[in-house]
């Protein structure tokens, strides 16, 4: 199995990872750290736990960690995820233990990854990069010990996958602008949350030809419609409480979409992708999730970090080929029944 560990801000979204990372067989989801993010650091680290005793997981650990970017003041997304960060369910259950505060979030990652042989474990990031950028500051020789680290942030522009994010934006001067942002016309949430240490961890140069980033080109095509709702409410189980409680939560992250973004479609499931995304470098037919980076197309990125544009991922083309993968599409159809065969899972627990 590929030992994974995932640091979150839940989440609707989020939550979703953590139902994947918990369930997908090739998985070993060896514990969960919470960051700041779409709530104060508090209800991520609640929520977190929440999830995990929703989907009968109360063992896996939970760990907060910063609970402010590296040198700004925090931003949530309450506007999206409610003030609560999971908003839109009574079904969540209480958690029926406490976070692990009496350990360091940083040091117990640390622990964890260095405890599983070079060059098998995985760290997932579905929040802002701070705990990630503190940890590769702090230990920077575990970049050089882990497998990859897979990144859900980032937004690269409408020319990258032909995904529309909307109308042009006009600056101040009248210049248009193409939108490919979500917290700004340019700038992806969990980049834009806290760029400096977005920065960091994406031009790491040990750290870079191990990343994978799927932006907001990539999670764009993967909305919750109607139908993949249903599918996931009714499943081969029919309507469970887990499912019921999943279906309120992607119902209220379809409304708040359709509200701030006019996204009819469904909300984009933006974080488990990039849980998805580490399957591909390790091929087992069965559970391979297949992600195509164009015949393995690196980029060097650079994030924006002051003015107008500030929190922008802006790549090119990587001439050593050390660069960060970034891949363009993925096997959707794969991708949902998968999440469906967690969700499955989870229920005969
Ligand atoms: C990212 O921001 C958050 O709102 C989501 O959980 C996701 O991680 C998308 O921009
Ligand atoms: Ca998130």
């Amino acid at each position: 199995k590929i030992p994974v560990w995932l640091d979150c801000d839940p989440g609707h979204d989020d939550a979703c990872a953590i139902l994947l990372a918990a369930y997908h067989p090739p998985i070993n989801l060896l514990g969960v750290s919470t960051v700041h993010g779409n709530a104060p650091l508090s209800k991520c680290t609640v929520n977190a736990l929440r999830v995990l005793e929703a989907i009968g997981k109360p063992e896996i650990p939970v760990l907060p960690g910063a609970s402010k970017p590296y040198c700004r003041t925090v931003h949530t997304a309450p506007d999206i995820h409610g003030a609560s960060g999971l908003a839109g369910t009574d079904l969540l259950p209480e958690p029926s233990r406490y976070a692990l505060t009496h350990c360091n979030a940083i040091l117990e990652i640390k622990e964890a990854l260095f405890a599983q042989p070079k060059g098998k474990a995985w760290l997932v990031a579905t929040g802002p990069l701070t705990n990630i950028a503190l940890l590769f500051a702090v230990f920077p020789s575990l970049a050089d010990h882990i497998a990859g680290l897979s990144i859900m942030g980032g937004a690269i522009g409408s020319d990258f996958t032909h995904i529309s994010m909307g109308q042009p934006y006009l600056d101040i001067s009248g210049t248009a602008h193409p939108r490919s942002g979500n917290r700004t016309p340019f700038a992806e949430f969990n980049i834009w949350a806290d760029p400096e240490s977005a920065r960091s961890v994406l031009q790491n140069p040990v750290l870079r030809p191990k990343t994978t980033l799927i932006p907001l080109d990539v999670t764009h095509q993967a909305y919750a419609t109607p139908k993949i709702q249903d599918m996931l409410l009714n499943g081969i189980n029919g309507p469970t409480r887990l499912r019921r409680m999943f279906n309120e939560l992607l119902m209220f992250f379809a409304h708040t979409y359709a509200e701030v973004f006019g996204l009819a479609d469904g909300p984009p499931l933006h974080d488990p992708l990039a849980v998805a995304a580490i399957l591909s470098c390790h091929s087992d037919p069965n559970f391979e999730i297949e992600f195509d980076d164009s015949g393995g197309e690196r980029w060097d990125v650079d994030v924006i970090l002051e003015g107008e544009q500030v929190g922008r991922t802006v790549i090119t083309r990587s001439e050593n080929g050390q660069g960060v993968r970034i891949p363009r599409t993925l096997d959707l159809d794969k991708f949902w029944r998968t999440l469906e065969d967690c969700m499955a899972a989870a229920d005969e627990v």
